[in-house]
C-alpha cells in the first residue's frame, strides 16, 4: 500500500500549535479526528459517537499519563490507588511511580486489591502480556476504569462488541504498527475529563506533531477505505494481518508440539468477530 498513503507536506504547511480552535482538542487534525471515527466505525470495535471527545497524543503512553491525571484529584488527602491484573503491560507500574506524583500511585495486582479507598484500574483487553480478553475485577462503588484497547483490532482477536467505555485508550503503534509515528488517542465520555487530559498535554508537550497526525489520519483513511470496499472483500489490511498473524502463531504451535513439552502454548477461545463476520482465532500481537 505504500504509494497510496505517501503524504506530501510542503515547507510553509502545518507551522502554528493549533490545528482546531473550535474543538476541545485543539492540537487534533480534524482529518485525524474523521479517519480515527470512520475507522472505528468501519472495524465496530468501539463508540465514537459524535458526542465522545477524541484527545490525540504522543503515543498512547502520554494519554496513559494524561488520564492518571485527570482521573486523580488534588483534594484526596492521598494519592489514588493505580491496579492492574496480573499479569499486565510492564510499563504501567514504571509510568505510574515515575514522578512519584501526590495525585496516584502505584497499588499492584488488582486481584489482590482489598484496600476500601479510591482506585483506578487499568484494563488491557486483548491483555498484553497474555492475550486474554479482560473486563475490570476490583468492581467497587466509585472504582475508576482505564481500558487500553491497543489490541482490539481483527488481526489480532476477534471484534465481538462495540467497546462503550468512559475512558478507552487506542494506539497507531498496534493498530498498524507505526509505532515511530508516536500516534495514540483516547476517547473519553465526560468533558471534564477531557479538558484535564487536554491540559496535561498542553502542559507537556503543547501539543502533538501535526505532521504525524497527518500521516496517521492518511493510513488509516486508506484502511477505512478498503475495509468499505467491497470488491476488495477478504484483502482488506486486517484481514491480511489477522492472516498473517493467524501463520505465525501456526508456526509457533507446530515448534511448540515439537518440543517434547520444553514449551508450550496458551490456547485462545475462538469468537463471533462482527467485523469479518465469521467465528475466528485470537493471535495476540505479544
Ligand atoms: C498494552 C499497551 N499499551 C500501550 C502501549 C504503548 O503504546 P504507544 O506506542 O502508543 O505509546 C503498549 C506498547 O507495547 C502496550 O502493549
Amino acid at each position: 500500500m505504500g504509494d497510496r498513503c505517501k503524504v506530501v507536506i510542503v515547507g510553509d504547511e502545518f507551522m502554528s500549535y493549533f490545528c482546531n480552535t473550535m474543538n476541545l482538542c485543539w492540537f487534533l487534525l480534524p482529518e485525524l479526528d474523521n479517519a480515527i471515527r470512520t475507522l472505528h466505525r468501519v472495524v465496530g470495535n468501539a463508540m465514537v459517537d459524535d458526542d465522545r471527545f477524541i484527545i490525540v497524543g504522543n503515543g498512547s503512553t502520554q494519554l496513559f499519563h494524561a488520564l492518571l491525571y485527570a482521573l486523580s484529584s488534588p483534594d484526596l488527602p492521598e494519592p489514588i490507588n493505580v491496579v492492574a491484573a496480573a499479569p499486565f503491560y510492564s510499563s504501567y507500574p514504571e509510568e505510574t511511580k515515575f514522578l512519584r506524583s501526590k495525585l496516584y500511585k502505584w497499588a499492584g495486582d488488582a486481584n489482590c486489591y482489598d484496600k476500601d479507598e479510591p482506585y483506578i484500574e487499568v484494563v488491557t483487553s486483548p491483555n498484553n502480556p497474555d492475550g486474554s480478553i479482560r473486563g475490570t475485577v476490583v468492581n467497587r462503588e466509585g472504582g475508576k476504569a482505564i481500558h487500553d484497547l491497543a489490541y482490539y483490532w481483527p488481526q489480532y482477536a476477534p471484534i465481538t462488541s462495540k467497546a462503550d467505555h468512559d475512558a478507552m485508550l487506542f494506539t497507531f503503534s498496534k493498530a498498524t504498527g507505526h509505532a515511530g509515528t508516536r500516534i495514540g488517542w483516547a476517547i473519553v465520555k465526560d468533558k471534564v475529563i477531557a479538558a484535564k487530559m487536554v491540559k496535561f498535554i498542553e502542559v507537556s508537550s503543547i501539543g502533538v506533531s501535526r505532521e504525524a497526525q497527518l500521516r496517521a489520519a492518511k493510513i488509516l483513511g486508506v484502511i477505512a477505505d478498503d475495509c468499505r470496499n467491497l470488491d476488495l472483500k477478504g484483502e482488506n489490511f486486517f484481514e491480511y494481518g489477522r492472516r498473517l498473524m493467524s501463520e505465525r502463531w501456526g508456526k509457533l504451535r507446530e515448534l511448540g508440539m515439537k518440543s517434547n513439552g520444553v514449551f508450550s502454548l496458551p490456547k485462545y477461545p475462538r469468537g463471533y468477530c462482527k467485523f469479518t463476520g465469521e467465528y475466528t482465532d485470537s493471535n495476540p500481537g505479544i
